[in-house]
């Protein structure tokens, strides 16, 4: 075995090494982990943090040299002394929230364990595991902690099991999958709030003494808070200073606190959601909890960003079967519900013509969907738009030359369709109580195994041997009023969670009977944008946003955490852009910041249109490799000012790519990008004006003049002679 995990039993010290990072555990008194340092690698470690303080309770066989409240954890739990936020709490037989894990033993593995039902990060040949095994005395609990180490994208997944060893039950009422404390907070804190329509706004602030909460209680990870956040530096730039990066591959209620203490100590946190969630553990039972991802660089926020990029890349994303991403003409724009089969042949018809691969059918096409009034559980199609079946209706569309895809929203019931009317009690819902609906629609009850069957069997039904080339699996409401009635009252605190695993088990469901279709997950745009659904998918939906001003900043602030390949773009004719050449070239070079596609009725277009269609898609087959694979750098901040410029770089410099989009008109003035990526003993020529510079230059500043005019994009295509 490497040395990526070593163990020292002289020092009790646990070493964790990615190729620019390393991550320290001490054993104090062979009993409790301490977090000694994260950072980089270094050969000579700086001394333990240590503080005094009156008010921090000690265990009496240490004295008062040693408190939890002042110590740098690994894992905290509740109760015993640290009286900041825990990382655990376990409600023993005696009705006590107290636990005191101790370290028994360890184990150092290549390659890593899947996390049973959930989503995890494939290993490669250099993946290694590290497992601290715990014991609480009192309740009977095994702690089992879990490192798993990715050195080449210099990432750290973390999470753990706990194991019910004692007699009598016990309740996890709080269990976080990471937990990172920091000596010292002069960081400020980047995290990505928004809402439906405005995903993923990159904000950020300075951290003060006191808890900063970011989460989800919506059911899904949603549009409102992103699992991602980072801590760097203050005044850190993009590209320097020391940052840390955070995510969670779940795609549930999560919750992310920072927390600085009297000490000015920082503990990270993240994991499930508390306040939604606990977990009855009878005897011999035992809890997975999902994965953290945590990634360290003194290269600033814009590395923090590549690292979590490759890392999705390599890691978790399904590839998407195909031997590139399709380019998509999705219909929801173009038709909204008016499904008509003769009307999708002529589109899949013009879409070929256009070089389009993939006829998206968007909702509408199935049981008595014509509006969002009815239909939704009845997952059969309606045999009034297709008199002769599915089948014979994807054939039709095959036969035009383009692959067919369709959508589908399996967690979903209007109260107006079949399913609801034979199985009421299949829907989440608190009996004796309301049941609130949102688009006319209640939550199927995803952790009821009935449920996961019907919609098993329903699907195989519909779907089995028409062959289908991509599914778009859509949520478009949030849980509320949250009952199974699949579960006793003592685990109903159970609920959420199982949710979302039964959204995992079908999903892998969907990747096991169709291996060959491609699947993209959207929930009402990027309402479940997040790590535990790229497993399952290729590629998500970003947000129901089309338009390309607006967009830029969710793209932008997506990228921090999230890599352009999942970042699905449409080019829309929303606000009628498409016959004006500036702007309808300013929607597409928006929409090739990730897998380009069309949202819009191409039998409408004019010839001229439908040429610039043409040369717009030949131009993406020469980009998507740069732009879905290559490095990203983020150089100017679309929510800061009128220009959002980044580039895109092949990892060995060899060609670059660079958007300047310029949002909003405004009285020019000169910016000065500095392509930081480029090699500075090469010379490049620009693949579109033919133009020659030098690869000093491009790190220098390659100056691009704003103008007098709102939605223009300037695009450069840098390859070294
Ligand atoms: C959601 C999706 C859209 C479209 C509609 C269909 O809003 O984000 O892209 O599929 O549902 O109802």
């Amino acid at each position: 075995m490497s040395d990526t995990i070593t163990y020292s039993a002289s020092e009790k010290r646990f070493c964790l090494r990615t190729d620019s990072t390393l991550y320290v555990i001490d054993l104090y008194d062979g009993k409790y982990p301490l977090q000694r340092y994260y950072g980089p690698a270094v050969d000579t470690l700086p001394d333990a943090f240590h503080v005094y303080r009156a008010f921090s309770p000690y265990p009496t066989e240490y004295g008062p040299g040693f408190s939890f409240d002042t110590i740098l954890s690994e894992y905290p739990t509740f109760g015993n002394g640290d009286m900041r936020h825990e990382a655990m709490r376990v409600k023993g037989p005696d009705g006590s929230g107290v636990t005191d894990f101790v370290f028994i033993g360890f184990k150092i593995d290549a390659g890593r364990e899947p996390i049973p039902g959930l989503p995890y990060a494939r290993p490669d040949a250099d993946t290694e595991t590290l497992e601290m095994h715990m014991e609480d005395p009192v309740t009977g609990c095994v702690l089992t902690l879990r490192y798993v180490v990715f050195p080449h994208e210099d990432v750290i997944a973390r999470s753990y099991s706990l194991r019910n060893a004692s007699g009598g039950s016990v309740v996890l009422e709080n269990g976080m999958s990471l937990c990172l404390d920091i000596p010292r907070a002069d960081f400020d804190l980047t995290y990505l709030p928004g809402t439906y329509g405005s995903e993923r706004f990159n904000t950020k602030r300075p951290l003060s003494q006191g808890c900063f909460l970011m989460d989800s209680r919506r059911g899904s990870s949603s549009h409102h808070m992103s699992p991602f956040f980072a801590l760097s530096d203050r005044g850190a730039s993009e590209e320097s200073g020391r940052a840390y990066g955070f995510n969670l591959v779940y795609s549930g209620n999560f919750r992310s606190m920072v927390e600085v203490d009297q000490n000015q100590t920082t503990r990270v946190l993240t994991g499930i959601n508390p306040d939604t969630f606990s977990w009855k553990l009878a005897p011999g039972e035992v809890f997975h909890a999902p994965e953290a991802v945590m990634t360290y660089t003194d290269k600033g926020l814009g590395q923090v960003s590549r690292n979590f990029h490759r890392f999705a890349n390599r890691h978790l994303a399904r590839p998407c079967g195909f031997e590139r991403r399709p380019v998509v003409l999705n219909t929801w724009e173009g038709t909204f519900f008016n499904i008509n089969e003769d009307r999708l042949v002529k589109y899949a018809k013009e879409a070929a013509a256009l070089g389009i691969d993939m006829l998206v059918m968007d909702d509408g096409w199935f049981g008595t969907r014509r509006n969002d009034l009815a239909g939704l559980g009845d997952w059969w199609e309606c045999r009034d738009l297709f008199p002769d079946g599915l089948g014979a209706f994807v054939s039709r569309v095959k036969a035009q030359g383009v692959r067919f895809g369709i959508w589908i929203e399996p967690e979903m019931v209007n109260p107006d369709s079949d399913l609801y009317r034979a199985h009421p009690d299949w829907c989440l819902h608190v009996p004796g109580r309301r049941r609130s609906e949102s688009r006319n629609q209640l939550v199927l009850d995803m952790g009821n195994p009935d449920v996961l069957d019907y919609l098993k069997t329903t699907f195989s039904k519909t779907f089995d041997g028409v062959g289908l080339d991509y599914f778009k699996w859509d949520m478009n409401r949030h849980l509320c009023e949250v009952w199974s009635s699949s579960l006793p009252a003592d685990r109903q605190g159970e609920a959420y969670h199982r949710y979302v695993l039964g959204v995992y088990d079908l999903a892998d469901w969907f990747r096991t009977q169709y291996p060959d279709a491609m699947i993209e997950m959207c929930s009402g745009g990027g309402g479940r944008y997040d790590l535990g659904m790229l497993p399952y998918c290729s590629q998500i939906w970003t947000s129901d946003t089309t338009d390309a001003v607006h967009r830029t900043k969710i793209q932008s602030g997506s990228l921090y955490g999230y890599p352009a390949s999942m970042m699905s773009c449409h080019v829309s004719n929303h606000y009628n852009v498409v016959e004006d050449e500036q702007r309808m070239e300013f929607r597409w070079r928006v929409a090739m910041g990730g897998p380009l596609g069309y949202e819009l009725d191409p039998t409408s277009l004019s010839d001229k249109v439908k040429e610039t269609i043409r040369a717009q898609i030949a131009e993406w087959r020469n980009c998507e490799q740069i732009v879905l694979w290559g490095d990203y750098y983020r150089l100017t901040d679309p929510l800061a000012g009128a220009v959002y410029a980044y580039c895109h770089a092949l990892p060995d410099a060899g060609e670059l790519y660079l958007n300047f989009l310029q949002l909003v008109p405004e009285e020019p003035k000169t910016y000065v990008l500095k392509l930081i990526a480029a090699d500075p003993d090469a010379v490049y020529k620009d693949r579109y004006t033919g133009l020659i510079v030098t690869g000093q230059q491009l790190r220098d500043g390659f100056a691009v003049r704003s103008e007098r005019t709102d939605q223009l994009a300037k695009a450069w295509y840098f390859v070294r002679q």
